[in-house]
């Protein structure tokens, strides 16, 4: 009976977010009590499970399961590299939409919303545009022109098709960089300064007034100190709230979820008072690259348990977490793993000596933090585990 009007509940929200929205919805699809993935006990929440892909492997006819699992398990994609300025226009003026659209293609024929990432980032930009501003082939003002037309081309490609918008991607410092006073750190703050934010949301709306326009960082998933000089989120919050004063039509915060079991780390309602913190400023949240490492030393490499044994149940807990504390704010939307196999991670070519960070092993074997996963949605509901309530693009 319970469960009856859980499930009662959760289609009744579904639709009104399928009548808010001309986007292709898994959520269309009704709750299946037979399916276990995670993408249909979501559905019972409203909540979208995602997954960085990766085009590669996505195409590696050699690794169908890579595919298969893509497919079956999660209801919303983003790419992991293919819309990154970099892939789009390797060369200036002209774009490569084919990988990205191929994605799209993906996504739709398999009833999946798809998160756009990223369109103002320091990192992955072509070296035309970098180089151009080295040597002053690109001024300042031209540099402007550039950013807004590349904003505007990109959003237009892709109109209608794209559900969130990773508009700006981690503008904020960190305490370890210098100065260690946290500030707008990278190229575009260097050389627009700090309003090229408020810029960007506004160009990204004129050029899809319906998509759902993020901020997106890392270590931003709970407060700390409450100070904006080495506080992230606080810094964050207080740029989400300066940028909604000034009437710029940010819709929500993605918290990108990198976490690492060596750290502390938080708990599930450290997490969750963030959450409804940022949707107190009106604002929706995600969880957009949930993945959790571990440090492999030699002992693991050698397949020893007892250091194995405690990292994937760290790694497990730590997805518990976020995914317990988005489920507990209705304006959670999505929760979305940056790849969900050690197969293909960035982590072991970043770190090097870090790895074991997805939710499958290397031979797309459920771990256990797939497992606890699986039993947050099953086990997650009234009072304290109510659907999604739909965000509607500010003006
Ligand atoms: O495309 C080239 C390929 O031509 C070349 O042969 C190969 C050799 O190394 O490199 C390829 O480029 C790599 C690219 O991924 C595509 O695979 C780069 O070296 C590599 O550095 C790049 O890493 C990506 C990283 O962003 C770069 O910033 C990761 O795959 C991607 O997972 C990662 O994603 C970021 C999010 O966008 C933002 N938040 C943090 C997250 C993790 O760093």
């Amino acid at each position: 009976m319970r469960i009856k009007r859980w499930i009662a509940t959760g289609a009744v929200a579904i639709a009104t977010v399928g009548a808010l929205n001309t986007l292709p919805a898994s959520a269309g699809r009704p709750y299946n009590p037979a399916d276990q993935s995670l993408r249909n006990l979501g559905l019972r929440h409203d909540l979208y499970i995602g997954t960085a892909v990766d085009m590669a492997a996505l195409n590696d006819a050699a690794d169908p399961r890579y595919r298969e699992l893509v497919a079956s398990q999660f209801s919303t994609v983003t790419a992991e590299n293919v819309m990154k300025w970099e892939s789009l226009e390797p060369t200036r003026g002209t774009y490569d939409w084919a990988p990205a659209d191929e994605l799209l293609a993906f996504a739709k024929q398999n009833n999946q919303r798809v998160r756009g990432h990223v369109l103002v980032w320091q990192n992955q930009l072509p070296g035309w545009l970098t180089t151009g501003v080295e040597d002053g082939s690109i001024s300042t003002e031209q540099l402007r022109d550039i950013l807004r037309n590349h904003i505007t081309t990109v959003v237009k490609h892709f109109k209608g098709r794209i559900w969130q918008w990773d508009v700006v991607n981690e503008a904020v410092s960190d305490p370890w960089d210098s100065p260690s006073t946290l500030h707008y750190k990278g190229f575009w703050a260097q050389h627009l300064g700090p309003d090229y934010i408020a810029d960007a949301f506004r160009w990204a709306r004129a050029a899809d007034p319906k998509a759902l326009l993020f901020y997106n960082d890392y270590n931003i998933e709970a407060f700390g100190s409450g100070d904006p000089a080495d506080d992230k989120t606080q810094f964050v919050y207080d740029m989400a709230k300066n940028l909604l004063a000034q009437r710029v039509p940010i819709d929500g915060v993605g918290s990108q979820g990198h976490l690492g079991t060596q750290y502390g780390n938080y708990d599930t309602l450290q997490v969750a008072a963030a959450l409804k913190k940022f949707a107190g400023l009106g604002l929706a949240t995600a969880f957009t690259e949930v993945d959790v490492r571990s440090q492999l030393t030699e002992a693991v490499r050698n397949g020893d348990s007892n250091e194995i044994n405690p990292r994937l149940q760290a790694s497990a807990a730590n997805y518990s977490v976020l995914l317990q504390a988005c489920l507990a704010d209705r304006h959670c939307l999505s929760f979305t793993v940056w790849g969900f196999t050690d197969k293909h991670s960035w982590v072991p070519d970043w770190f090097g000596n870090e790895g074991m960070a997805n939710i499958y092993d290397e031979n797309y074997q459920p771990k256990r933090a797939y497992h606890l996963m699986k039993a947050d949605l099953i086990y997650a509901g009234p009072p304290y585990v109510l659907p999604r309530i739909a965000q509607k693009p500010r003006r």
